[in-house]
């Protein structure tokens, strides 16, 4: 592995209860700073891809290297820690505890990771927009500003990858632009990116795209 890679996948293959392959021998290496993403239609393995990438899930062969970590090598338990200290994960559902406000939402990842600091908190979510939100509830935000939290949420212990699925999936135009925005400027921070989308327009804003097809980096 080459010093500059954060990412590393050799061969991986993922096969669902025996089926077809949702990954077929894929390689990629993504390098630190780097703004990477992931296009292909539905069900070419994409989600498959990112879950592996995040710890979520494991590949059926095949080696991953993040961090210079060996993920195989590691117990599901050392495996979470990981995923905590190392990766924040965006998703297209945006996965925020409902009766938390925005404050506690992003709170609980530092919980999760260290120890909760609501000041820190509360300026993590001023980055994203959101200062005059705080106290509200998932179901008192717009798509936009829960997507914004869960961006706050992601970044708030300062990971080394940042990870998202269709991170814009769920929004109008504006939040959309107001979401890019933050991604680009965090990767102009030097944060490394990986981004599963569908959307040609959105996908080439990354420096480099890998496309999936059945499974195959094409
Ligand atoms: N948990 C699962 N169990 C069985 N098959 C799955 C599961 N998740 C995904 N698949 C299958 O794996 C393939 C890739 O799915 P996915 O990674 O979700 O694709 P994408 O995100 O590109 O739409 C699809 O054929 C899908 O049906
Ligand atoms: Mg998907």
């Amino acid at each position: 592995m080459s010093a500059a890679s954060l990412i590393e996948l050799r061969d991986v293959s993922k096969y669902y209860d025996g089926n077809v392959a949702a990954l077929d021998h894929v390689n990629f290496e993504v390098a630190k700073g780097e703004w990477v993403s992931i296009m292909g239609p539905s069900g070419s393995g994409k989600t498959t891809l990112l879950n592996i990438l995040s710890c979520l899930d494991r590949p059926t062969s095949g080696s991953i290297t993040v961090a210079g970590m060996d993920l195989a090598e590691m117990t599901a338990a050392e495996l979470v820690r990981f995923r905590r200290e190392t990766i924040g994960l965006i998703f297209q559902q945006f996965h925020l505890i409902p009766y938390l406000s925005a404050l506690e939402n992003v709170m609980l990842a530092q919980y999760f990771h260290s120890m909760a600091d609501e000041a820190e908190a509360a300026d993590a979510l001023r980055r994203v927009g959101l200062e005059d939100r705080l106290r509200h509830l998932p179901s008192q935000l717009s798509g936009g500003e829960q997507q914004r939290v869960c961006i706050a949420r992601a970044l708030i212990n300062q990971p080394r990858l940042i990870l998202a699925d269709e991170p814009t999936g769920n929004l109008d135009h504006e939040n959309e632009e107001r979401v890019m925005s933050i991604l680009n400027d965090l990767h102009r921070e030097g944060n490394t990116l990986v981004m599963v989308t569908h959307d040609q327009e959105i996908g080439e804003m990354a420096q480099r795209i890998v496309r999936l097809k059945h499974g195959r980096v094409v």
